[in-house]
């Protein structure tokens, strides 16, 4: 982080900041009187406007009242949502390489992570369903997977969904779908339209959470803005617990969030056609590399090259850094199945991304 000169590739952002008028929004919030605490559940007109969102993108029917609850940030959304679902002792299958975080907060409510890695079959990752039988024990609770996924942008199919649900509803349990990232996506019918959630295909009386957050497609990193939707008995718990971690996310930046889904498509547009070109620059200059198996990813900003003979990506990543100056996310940090891969974020400008592709090649190619 201290070092000049680098392109940095390893963070899970865009660098393109948030647009004016979700500022502009957040200014008139805040000028309009937003500055006090709100319901534990967030704005009910956050919740409405969230509800209309995915009943136009999803065709699904939420509650605002019962089934959505505003959080402060995708991971606090993942965080509540894991808390309510496992005591002590429990065991929970994540579906990995996977950000982290999942499994860390599986290991706070001190139960066990099972990580459950995603096999690459003739160039695109699948899901393991042998190994998810396989993992089930009576302690079980809980599967989380995340599509489209960080770091691979692996989206499950409608098929891979469907045996997810059933696999979760043959043994009782909790079935969390990561869906973060549901606008960045590439092999939709039309750019811009959604990953398909998994709400489409469950009941509203299935035992399924999904977080979200308004982080990736509008960059709002900052902000901590997110949101779990929930069967309505756990949506009222994560609600009751969010009292005692942050109480709510912060009045204005939900007051923004809202003015982001009414007028955000245009700009959103407009990113995933730079994203779907840097995702194309990305795969041609590591597609010619010899030993390099680049899986196309059809979501989320990164791609995940695996590279042969690999089997200490941490070290790979620090001499890439230090003999080119281009920093990337070493695949171990994402879990079982993630050494013997990099991952990179091309979430960034091609005045960066140009230049730190090609030295990577170089650097591969020795
Ligand atoms: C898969 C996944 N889920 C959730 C998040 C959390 O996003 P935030 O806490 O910024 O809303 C991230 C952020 O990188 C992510 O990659």
């Amino acid at each position: 982080m201290s070092m000049d000169g680098v392109y940095r590739l390893y963070f899970g952002e865009s660098n393109v900041p948030t647009p004016d008028y979700i500022k502009r929004a957040a200014i008139r919030a805040m000028e309009g009187g937003y500055t006090y605490y709100t319901e534990n559940a967030g704005l009910p007109s956050l919740r409405r406007a969230l509800a209309a969102y995915y009943r136009r993108l999803h065709g699904v029917e939420l509650d605002p009242s019962r089934e959505i609850v505003i959080t402060a940030s995708g991971v606090q959304a993942l965080n509540v949502g894991i808390r309510c679902v496992l005591d002590p002792g429990d065991e929970a299958l994540v579906l990995t390489p996977a950000w982290p975080n999942g499994a860390s907060i599986v290991a706070m409510c001190n139960a066990a992570a099972r990580l459950i890695p995603h096999p690459l079959c003739r160039g695109r990752y699948a899901v393991d369903f042998d190994a998810l039988e396989a993992a089930v024990t009576p302690r079980t609770r809980l599967v989380v997977y995340t599509s489209p996924s960080n770091p691979l942008g692996w989206v499950a199919t409608e098929d891979e969904q469907r045996r997810l649900l059933a696999f979760a509803r043959r043994h009782g349990l909790w079935l969390l779908a990561d869906e973060v990232y549901d606008r960045l996506y590439y092999a939709g019918a039309r750019l811009g339209d959604p990953v398909p959630s998994i709400l489409r295909l469950a009941t509203r009386d299935d035992a399924v959470l999904v977080v979200h957050s308004f982080s990736k497609s509008y960059c709002m990193t900052g902000w901590r803005v997110g949101y779990l939707i929930a069967r309505g008995d756990l949506a009222s718990k994560a609600t009751q617990l969010n009292e005692f971690i942050i109480s709510h996310a912060p009045s204005f930046t939900q007051k923004a969030a809202e003015t982001a889904l009414a007028d955000g498509e245009e700009e959103l547009a407009r990113m995933l056609a730079r994203l779907r070109e840097n995702r194309a620059l990305c795969l041609e200059a590591l597609g010619g590399i010899p030993g390099v198996t680049v899986p196309e990813p059809d979501g989320a900003f990164y791609v995940f090259p695996r590279i042969d003979g690999l089997a200490d990506s941490f070290d790979f990543c620090r001499r890439l850094l230090v003999e080119t100056r281009v920093g990337l996310a070493p695949g171990v940090a994402f879990g079982a199945g993630g050494e013997g891969s990099v991952r990179i974020c091309y979430a960034a400008g091609r005045a960066v991304l140009e230049p730190a592709m090609e030295r990577l090649a170089r650097f591969i190619r020795g």
